[in-house]
C-alpha cells in the first residue's frame, strides 16, 4: 500500500524512489499533497483520490468551510485525467455542505474503505477472465501502490494467483517514467509472482512469439460509451492485441467511470514536462510532446470490469 493513516498521521510512500529506496513522507497539509500528487510521489487513479480526501480531513479543524472549499477545489485540479480525484473531492464537498467540517474525517475514512473493498470485489469479477495456467501482459502500475487495496488490473492478477492459478506476467516498462519497470516489477517480486520485464517497443513481437492469454490494464477515466483513458501506450497495446486476437481487458472501480463524459474525446489529457521524455537520451534543445495518457476506443476493449460486474464488448451499454 502506498499510503498509511495511523496514530503517526498521514504518510505516503514516495513512489518516485521505488525500487531504490522505500521512503515514507509525513503529509501535514493539502497544499503539500497537491505537490506530491503532481510530482507522482503519490500516483495511480484511485490512490490520488483517497490521498486528497485524507489530506483535507486533517485540516478540517483548522479552517473555515469557505477556506476548506477553496482547498478542495485546488486539490481537484491537481491532475486533470483521473476522475477518481474529482470523485473523492466531490464526496468531501458534499459532506462539508451537508454536515460541516466535522464530517470530513469520517467521509475520508469511508472513501478509504470503499476503495479497498472495490479492489477486492472487482478482482473477483475479473477472475473468470484470467488464465488457469498462462501468461498475461500489463502496463503501468495498477497494484497495491496505486490503490489502498490490492489494486485494479494487477489486483485481479494477484487474486487469481492467490486462488491457485499459475500466471506469468509480462510487464511493459511504461515510458517515460517507468511505472511498470520500477513499481509493478517491485510489487510482483514482493508477491512472489513470476514476471518478465519488456520495453514498450517489444509488445508486438512478444505477442507474436509467446502465447499471451490476455492483456489486463487499469483506467484513469471511463467515458459513457466505454472509451478508456489510461497510461500512454495503452491504446497501442489494445491495437496490437486486436491484431493478434488477444483479449484486452480493463479493470477499474466505479469511481473511475465518468457518467458526465460522453466519449473519449471529452476526456482531458494531462501533458507533462518535456524533461520526462528527454531523460536520459535527448538534450534540452529537443522538441518533445509528452501526453501522460491516451484513449482506447471501446471497440478495442474485450471486457470492462468493475466491482459491479463485467461488461463485454458488444453487450448493451458498451
Ligand atoms: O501517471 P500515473 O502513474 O498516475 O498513471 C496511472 C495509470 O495510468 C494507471 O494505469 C491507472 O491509474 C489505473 S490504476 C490503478
Amino acid at each position: 500500500m502506498g499510503l498509511v493513516q495511523d496514530s503517526r498521521g498521514l504518510r505516503i510512500l514516495d513512489q518516485t524512489k521505488i525500487p531504490h529506496s522505500e521512503e515514507w513522507i509525513s503529509v501535514s497539509s493539502s497544499t503539500e499533497m497537491i505537490g506530491l500528487i503532481q510530482r507522482l510521489a503519490v500516483r495511480g487513479a484511485p490512490l490520488i483520490g483517497v490521498a486528497a480526501a485524507l489530506s483535507i480531513a486533517q485540516e478540517a479543524h483548522l479552517f473555515s468551510p469557505v477556506e476548506l472549499r477553496t482547498r478542495l477545489r485546488l486539490l481537484r485540479e491537481a491532475r486533470p485525467t483521473a476522475v477518481n480525484l474529482m470523485w473523492a473531492v466531490d464526496r468531501m464537498l458534499v459532506a462539508l455542505d451537508r454536515a460541516g467540517p466535522a464530517a470530513l474525517p469520517l467521509e475520508a475514512e469511508q472513501i478509504f474503505t470503499d476503495d479497498a473493498k472495490m479492489c477486492e470485489a472487482m478482482a473477483a469479477m475479473a477472475y473468470p477472465l484470467l488464465p488457469k495456467n498462462g501468461s498475461v501482459m500489463t502496463i503501468c502500475n495498477t497494484g497495491g501502490l496505486a490503490t489502498v487495496g490490492i489494486g485494479t488490473a494487477l489486483g485481479a492478477i494477484r487474486y487469481a494467483v492467490e486462488k491457485g492459478n499459475s500466471i506469468h506476467v509480462y510487464v511493459l516498462e511504461t515510458r517515460p517514467l517507468g511505472q511498470g519497470a520500477r513499481l509493478t516489477v517491485w510489487e510482483l517480486a514482493n508477491l512472489g509472482i513470476p514476471y518478465t520485464l519488456v520495453t514498450d517497443s517489444m509488445a508486438a513481437f512478444l505477442m507474436c512469439r509467446k502465447k499471451i492469454h490476455g492483456v489486463f490494464a487499469g483506467a484513469d477515466r471511463v467515458a459513457r460509451n466505454g472509451d478508456v483513458a489510461n497510461k500512454i501506450g495503452t491504446y497501442g497495446l489494445a491495437l496490437l492485441a486486436k491484431h493478434h486476437g488477444i483479449p484486452f481487458h480493463i479493470v477499474a472501480p466505479s469511481s473511475t467511470f465518468d457518467s458526465e463524459c460522453a466519449n473519449g474525446g471529452a476526456i482531458p489529457i494531462e501533458e507533462r514536462s518535456p524533461e520526462e521524455v528527454r531523460f536520459p537520451f535527448a538534450g534540452s534543445e529537443v522538441q518533445v510532446w509528452n501526453p501522460a495518457f491516451d484513449v482506447t476506443p471501446a471497440s478495442l476493449i474485450t471486457a470492462l470490469v468493475s466491482e459491479n460486474g463485467l461488461r463485454e464488448n458488444g453487450s448493451a451499454g458498451f
